[in-house]
């Protein structure tokens, strides 16, 4: 930004109320009205709230999908086709691959309806309605007791709520707290369960930059893959059948081919799945100063011996792809997180607040002093108590846990417990029946070879992380004998050739014992013996006090949260995120991640090209998209002569919004979430509008690629496309498409300013 443009913007920042620039929000569609309409439609928006969330009519929620258990999908037909991420339909994907039909690196295109791919316990998850339950759950319950019989309580009417709620009708119901339980919302939702792929680019185009690019800008990745609810024959969820019919949904998202300004309104609908956005300083220190440090520290090593192994095999490659991707996902995420956290300088600004929020109670009368008093020497009291107990519980989970034959060996525990306690021989032989279908399942993307390094790797990190009087003492032993990673290395190898449950036939052979109620061959067990210390002491020494610790910050953090709210009454609060269906709102705008640099809100075709390299797998570029290119050949698919790919946004958005609609103030889809800047990360516990951004796929790429690279413009014919650029211009009066050169304009002029 020159220097000019800075001054502007910051006179303009001063002149608008507070309000009106922070983007900051996940937002409960329910409450849009009450609480954000005058100000979206003050920054573009051209609906109103109720035509996003309207339980009476079809409106945009009717087209937002939660898509599995973690990422957010979007209707863009009348016959059912959802977009989401190429990462979030990765793991089915990869489930249809093989060596032989490597759909991960060739992509896959169903060129008729049959040939659309069932895939067993994907769902797609409609909101019917929602509604604020507080009442109801927290009735009668007295403020002064324990916090596990509130949450027995709360818990028995939840049920009861959800249940009521859906008495008589196909639909499911679950109800989630909100700021910190101070709130109950219930959900109703449809879920559907025959969910067929549809079509996926090859990774080089839906993966495009790897983990290089990963929670990077600029940013080249066609992150999109596409699915087809099938529903039964009353249009009602029903189990995969063959004579399912494709789903018709009350509202499917339009395609608008404007293009967008910076400026832009833009909304974000999915399902965001955590935020701490109102921890103390403490909790945030526990993040930034442990908790981060230290998985970042195991995956570390994780990471280093996975990407050696899959470089040196297919099969490996194929069986880790996705355990890779997620693994190095949070791992660079939590790299940026404790940058952020230290330019905002986190941590102080929270003490800051605190001491402010004890200047408002230590002005109040005698009731604010007795609620809210000693609310934050308790919380510091609680944070220091379970600081050791935080680290024991990460190294546990990502160091000891984080060795796959030591997971696997503690999956089969329940095993043992149903047969130490006489259990009927019907229930053992259920449970078995389980682990066998889980064996298989562990086995078919499981290397032993790449295992046993990754155990040499991490159990030293786990042996020396963990306070020591948290460790069990077989890991101490083993920690005094083995001083190099020479000795864990050896220790590594003995193990893994001694167990029996390396390889699936053995461990198949050790389920057989365990039928017929013979534990032996399973106690015997190195692996399982190591299992046992690591997690038995884990249940002894750690989870007693970390849950006790635990349970007192939930009760203190939400009187903390209503106390929050009654200093600052007129701040609008948004819920931490929780997984359920929020709103995100902002505008598309571009930013400057470090002194000196200043990055453009787009990309396009024109830099997938500067970035390809046939030597680095992360970057090849397919030969037909490179074709494309030479020819010029974009189909209706170009702005200003080439093809934008990706643009960034303000909204507040985290992982779980992967997928989710980018919408613009008409209701139309300009875009699929996909990423946020690393220099944004630390979002997730504390907003920066000058850095955080969402990362959005453009719909131009999209269709571009369904169409001209794949083939598949059947697609294409089945969604529904508005404001079609006509003779160079945008049919809709609000949006010319002459995208570079408006920017310029706006530019210039602000620099005459
Ligand atoms: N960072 C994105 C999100 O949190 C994308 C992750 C998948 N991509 C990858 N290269 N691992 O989920
Ligand atoms: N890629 C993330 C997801 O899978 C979204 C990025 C974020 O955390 O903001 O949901």
């Amino acid at each position: 930004m020159s220097r000019a443009v800075r001054t502007c913007a910051l006179l303009l920042a001063l002149l608008l109320p507070a309000a009106a620039r922070a983007d900051e929000g996940m937002w409960l569609p329910l409450l849009l009205k009450q609480l954000n309409e005058a100000d979206m439609r003050q920054k573009g928006l051209k609906l109103t709230a109720e035509d996003i969330y309207s339980v009476n009519r079809g409106s945009l929620k009717d087209a937002v999908v939660q898509f599995g258990g973690g990422c957010t999908g979007e209707i863009i037909s009348g016959e059912g086709l959802l977009l989401t991420n190429h990462h979030c339909g990765y793991s089915q994907i990869q489930q249809h691959s093989s060596v032989e039909n490597d759909y991960l690196t060739k992509g896959y295109w169903a060129m008729t309806r049959d040939q659309e791919l069932p895939n067993p316990g994907l769902t797609a998850t409609f909101i019917v309605r929602m509604e604020d339950v507080t009442g109801a759950v927290l009735q009668g319950i007295p403020g002064g007791i324990a916090e596990a019989e509130r949450e027995r309580t709360v818990q028995q009417r939840i049920t009861q709520v959800a249940q009521k709620a859906v008495e008589g009708t196909h639909y499911k119901a679950f109800v989630r707290p909100m700021f910190g339980g101070n709130e109950y919302y219930l959900f109703v939702t449809e879920v559907f369960e025959d969910v067929r792929l549809v079509g996926a680019p090859p990774s080089s185009i839906g993966k495009f930059g790897g983990d290089t690019d990963n929670w990077a800008w600029p940013r080249h990745t066609g992150d999109f893959s596409m699915f087809r609810i099938y529903a039964g024959p009353d249009n009602k969820p029903a189990p995969y059948s063959k004579a399912n019919k494709p789903y018709q949904p009350k509202h499917y998202l339009p395609i608008s081919m404007a293009g967008v300004q910076p400026g832009d309104f833009t909304l974000v609908f999915g399902f965001p799945g955590r935020t701490t956005e109102y921890l103390t300083s403490w909790g945030v220190d526990e993040v930034y100063a442990a908790s981060d440090p230290a998985k970042v520290k195991v995956r570390d090593a994780k990471l280093r011996v996975l990407d050696a192994d899959m470089k040196a095999s297919d099969k490996v490659r194929i069986q880790y792809a996705a355990k890779y991707a997620s693994l190095a996902n949070y791992w660079k995420k939590w790299i940026g997180e404790m940058r952020g956290l230290r330019r905002l300088d986190a941590t102080a600004r929270k003490q800051q607040q605190e001491q402010q929020f004890r200047a408002w109670v230590a002005q109040g009368d005698a009731t604010r002093k007795a609620a809210y008093g000693q609310i934050l020497d308790q919380l510091e009291q609680q944070y220091r108590l379970v600081r050791p107990y935080v680290v024991a519980r990460d190294y546990t989970t990502e160091a000891a846990l984080g060795v796959e034959l030591v997971a696997y060996a503690n999956s089969l525990q329940n095993l043992l417990d149903l047969i130490q306690n006489k259990a009927p021989q019907a229930e053992l032989a259920t449970a078995v029946g389980k682990a066998r279908t889980g064996t298989t399942n562990f086995f078919r993307n499981y290397s032993a070879p790449t295992d046993q390094k990754v155990a040499a790797a991490l159990l030293p990190l786990y042996a020396d992380g963990t306070p020591a009087e948290l460790l069990p003492d077989y890991v101490k032993t083993l920690r005094a004998k083995n001083t190099s990673p020479a000795a864990w290395a050896s220790f590594a190898a003995d193990l893994y050739g001694r167990s029996k449950l390396t390889s699936e036939a053995d461990a198949q052979k050790v389920l057989d014992e365990l039928l017929k109620g013979n534990a032996q061959p399973l106690l015997a067990d190195p692996a399982y013996q190591l299992a046992s210390a690591v997690v038995s002491t884990y249940r002894q020494k750690v989870l007693p006090t970390y849950t006790t610790a635990q349970d007192q910050i939930t009760l203190l953090q939400r009187t903390y949260m209503a106390g929050l709210r009654q200093w600052q009454p007129e701040r609008k609060f948004y819920p931490d995120a929780n997984s359920t269906l929020r709103v995100a709102y902002g505008q598309v705008a571009g930013y400057q991640p470090a002194d000196g640099t200043e990055y453009e809100y787009y990309t396009t075709l024109d830099g997938i090209m500067e970035k390809a390299d046939p030597t680095n797998p992360e970057f090849e570029v397919p030969a037909r998209l490179a074709e494309l290119y030479q020819n010029k050949d974009f189909g209706p698919y170009a702005v200003n002569g080439t093809v934008p790919v990706a643009f960034t946004a303000t909204n507040h958005t985290t992982g779980g919004n992967s997928g989710s609609p980018v919408i613009n103030g008409r209701g139309e889809l300009i875009g699929i979430n996909f990423d946020r800047n690393w220099e944004g990360t630390m979002s997730d516990i504390m907003y920066d509008p000058d850095r955080v951004r969402n990362i959005t796929l453009d719909v131009h790429y999209m269709l571009f690629v369904v169409d001209k690279f794949a083939g598949a413009g059947h697609l294409v014919k089945e969604m529904k496309l508005v404001n079609m650029p006509l003779n160079g211009r945008a049919n809709s009066p609000l949006e010319p498409n002459t995208k570079k050169q408006k920017v310029k304009v706006k530019r210039e002029k602000a620099a005459a300013l």
